[in-house]
């Protein structure tokens, strides 16, 4: 810091750090009769929290006359806490002399700092000098930077699209074929929801794939063009787990692949957005036993713990508007009617004790599908599983007051949620169909 800003704190008797930090922040909120003198001592002080609390206290008073102040203290101050708070101070004071000194700022290397120039420069951004300098942070390195810049120099339009309906053709139907043909005729912007749990890779005799790197190409053929079939800002809930394929023999070790690692990286490249990670714990009783071995020999390096876990990734389809935007779209009454009341998950752990099927090997609890449901849709929602299996999502979202759509590409798992959905009351809703992909064919066209 120069010798202006510089000033050691060297009187005796002078308050403790403690005790101007208490003043500094019991001052509550200021105004522009203020006079920033009291503070600008402070300045200068050694104690860098006092520092932040003075720059603060005097971007409160929004005085223009404090801007040299503010910009000092952005130069020369060594804690890039309270560079950052100088530079919201310089932006509270919404002057025209400001716009030069926040563009300037842009180039700083600190994202915070850059972040805080664009805020104070946003009650400006129609003018030309700030678009032209937004534009010159477009392709910034930091995804957060560039995201902003990108929304604010264009913003998203308004749309005719009707985000809320869903094609009658795809109500309450079951396809049986192969998922990537019967995704190949879903329109775009079809989907609320979507929740699944994919083939396994080799652990099941139903997923049989040539090398481990063919099977996450497979999901991602999937996960792309269940991309184009989401309704813009919906959800996508993928459950998944590492998974250990056997060793061949003595002399060779098993294999574990971590699926759900290994496909975040391509649904984020797809343009999927990461929200969420939430742990499925399943009771102990329940997982095939590892730790055996090591409760006999007790060796490091060979712990093997049971795993009583899943995972379930949730992911929302990119775009510039908020949630609130998504909720907007619905009537008060749906709102309303869909509201999650009574208990709730609070942490991201669900408990859930898995669930069993006389015919497939692999089933959701329906309590899984009803949590999922709840928390990431609306009544009347139109909700996909790709890979159905024995259906357990169409008969959560029927007893929810969702619509479903499926696919499953094994005729006996069909036939499975024939009898699954069968179980339920269907006077009042409309009836499950049951096609094959050529009969879908002939539905859409
Ligand atoms: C883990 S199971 C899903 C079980 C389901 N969540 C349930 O509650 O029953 C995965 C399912 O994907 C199906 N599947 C595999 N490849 C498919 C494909 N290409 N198209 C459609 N379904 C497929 C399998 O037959 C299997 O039933």
């Amino acid at each position: 810091m120069t010798a202006t800003l510089l000033k050691s704190n060297d009187k005796k008797n002078s308050p403790t750090d403690k005790e101007i930090k208490n003043f500094l922040n019991g001052l509550g909120r200021l105004d522009s009769n203020f006079d920033a003198n009291i503070l600008k001592p402070y300045l200068h002080h050694n104690n860098k929290d006092i520092r932040f609390l003075a720059i603060k206290n005097i971007g409160k008073i929004k005085d223009i006359e404090c801007l040299d102040i503010a910009k000092l203290v952005y130069e020369k101050d060594p804690s890039s806490m309270v560079r950052r708070e100088s530079v919201s101070t310089i932006g509270r004071m919404k002057s025209e002399e400001i716009i030069p000194i926040l563009i300037k700022i842009l180039d700083d290397n600190d994202p915070k700092i850059v972040l805080q120039a664009i805020r104070g420069l946003l009650p400006f951004k129609n003018r030309k000098i700030v678009i032209n300098a937004f534009e010159s942070v477009k392709n910034h390195p930091n995804e957060i930077i560039k995201e902003i810049v990108n929304i604010e120099l264009s913003p998203p339009k308004k749309t005719n699209k009707n985000y809320l309906e869903a094609h009658d053709f795809l109500k309450n139907v079951i396809v049986n074929g192969d998922v990537r043909e019967v995704l190949k005729l879903i329109p775009e912007d079809s989907m609320h929801l979507s929740f699944t749990s994919p083939p396994y890779y080799n652990a099941r005799d139903y997923s049989i794939y040539k090398s481990y790197n063919e099977y996450l190409e497979f999901l991602s053929e999937v996960f792309k063009e269940l991309y184009r079939v989401t309704k813009e800002g919906r959800f996508f809930i993928l459950n998944t787990s590492p998974v250990i394929v056997p060793r061949t023999g003595r002399k060779y070790s098993s294999k574990r692949y971590a699926i759900p690692f290994d496909i975040h990286t391509r649904l984020v490249a797809m343009g999927w957005e990461f929200v969420d990670d939430i742990i499925w714990l399943k009771p102990e009783g329940s997982a095939k036993n590892r730790i055996g071995g090591f409760i006999q020999h007790r060796r490091p390096l060979a712990y093997k713990p049971n795993i009583v876990t899943e995972y379930l990734m949730v992911y929302r389809k990119n775009t510039g508007r908020l949630i609130d935007w998504n909720i907007k779209q619905y009537d008060e009454e749906v709102v309303e009617s869909s509201k999650v009341l009574g208990e709730y998950d609070h942490t991201n752990v669900w408990k859930i004790n898995p669930d069993h099927d006389d015919i497939h090997p692999a089933v959701f609890p329906e309590e899984l599908c009803d949590k999922v449901i709840k928390y990431y849709s609306y009544k009347k929602d139109l909700v996909f599983d790709p890979f159905s299996g024995s259906g357990t999502l169409a008969k959560s979202a029927l007893k929810l007051g969702r619509y479903f759509f499926l696919s499953e590409i094994q005729e006996k798992y069909f036939n499975r949620i024939k009898e699954k959905l069968v179980e339920l009351p269907l006077d009042k809703i409309k009836k499950p169909k049951f096609i094959n992909l050529t009969q879908f064919k002939g539905e859409i066209q």
